[in-house]
């Protein structure tokens, strides 16, 4: 059957909308200055919509696997080969400003210590109004209306006290909850979630879940989440990358990989985590 030049752009056209990922890395490399290699040869696809797990032991490279992604990586540490794709735009080879400005609108990230990323003498409202001010080019009273929404939808309770409070004067769980309403003001599709809950307790992590579920579900957020912790993997991720010793060693969807998982690394931390508990699980594969 022949297929005239219209209907085959009609047809890729579906097919790329459909099957291309928002996020796609392919044999990703990271080394630090001097030589070694710490990433070797990753592939990563993240579908649109989809959450998307990193699991695997501290310094197995998951970090800098998604700080190579933001365009964020320590000095000395770069990109020494393979592709990065965000909605189909190579993004190794984007000048720095490009992958800043892209840092603003597409992809954005929240991390691990809340408080180390806002300015402890300056209100969280003033700084989520300053970020919508810069970012969304909102104007001053705009950008604050917009921050109290924002504080609002993340389950802040009071939202126009808590605009008016200093960091010291939140919680840990409340701080990353301003911190991921700062990440998602300008409406990125991609947040990555990088141990993002690891230093909440135990309640009040499981509430941060469930605000990056609900992000998901009501905003079409797509979602990338490293942890340890396969508690937090299971709860949230469609998908899973266990990673060890800056590779893959398996990947799949999340029940599957956990509950018949082929790479005897994959089995350990299955293993670990139900002797020891998360707590446990986690203090041994952080070394400490
Ligand atoms: N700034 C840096 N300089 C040199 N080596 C680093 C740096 N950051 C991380 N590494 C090394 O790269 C490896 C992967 O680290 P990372 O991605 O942070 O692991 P993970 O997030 O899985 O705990 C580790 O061996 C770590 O020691
Ligand atoms: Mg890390």
């Amino acid at each position: 059957m022949s297929v005239s030049p219209d209907s085959a752009t009609a047809v890729r056209t579906v097919a790329d909308a459909a099957g291309e990922p928002l996020l796609s890395v392919r044999g990703l490399r990271v080394s630090v200055a001097g030589g070694s290699e710490v990433v070797h040869g990753v592939d990563l696809d993240v579908p649109r919509g989809s959450a998307v797990g990193l699991v695997g032991e501290s310094g197995s490279g998951k970090t800098l696997t998604c700080r190579a992604v933001l365009g964020l990586l320590p000095v000395g540490v770069e990109v020494t080969g393979g592709e990065i794709s965000l909605r189909g735009t190579e993004l190794t080879a984007l000048p720095a400003a490009d992958r800043a400005r892209l840092r603003g609108t597409e992809l954005a990230a929240v991390f691990q210590d809340p408080a180390s990323y806002l300015n402890p003498s300056i209100t969280v409202g003033a700084q989520l109004a300053e970020v919508l001010r810069v970012k969304a080019g909102l104007a001053r009273r705009a950008a604050r209306e917009r921050a109290v929404e924002l504080l609002h939808a993340m389950g802040l309770h009071r939202p126009a006290h808590v605009y008016a409070q200093y960091p010291f004067e939140l919680s840990g769980g409340m701080l990353q909850r301003v911190l991921i309403a700062m990440s998602i003001s300008t409406g990125p599709g991609l947040l990555i979630a990088d141990e993002a809950t690891t230093a909440l307790d135990v309640t009040v992590q499981a509430e941060v879940l469930e605000l990056l579920s609900e992000l998901r579900r009501d905003r079409g957020l797509t979602l990338l989440v490293v942890s340890h912790d396969l508690a937090v993997i299971s709860q949230l991720c469609d998908t899973v990358h266990v990673f060890r010793d800056g590779g893959v060693v398996e990947a799949g969807p999340t029940r599957q990989v956990l509950r018949g998982p082929r790479h005897p690394y994959t089995r350990e931390l299955i293993e670990d985590h139900e002797r020891f508990g998360i707590d446990r699980a986690r203090e041994r594969r952080s070394g400490r």
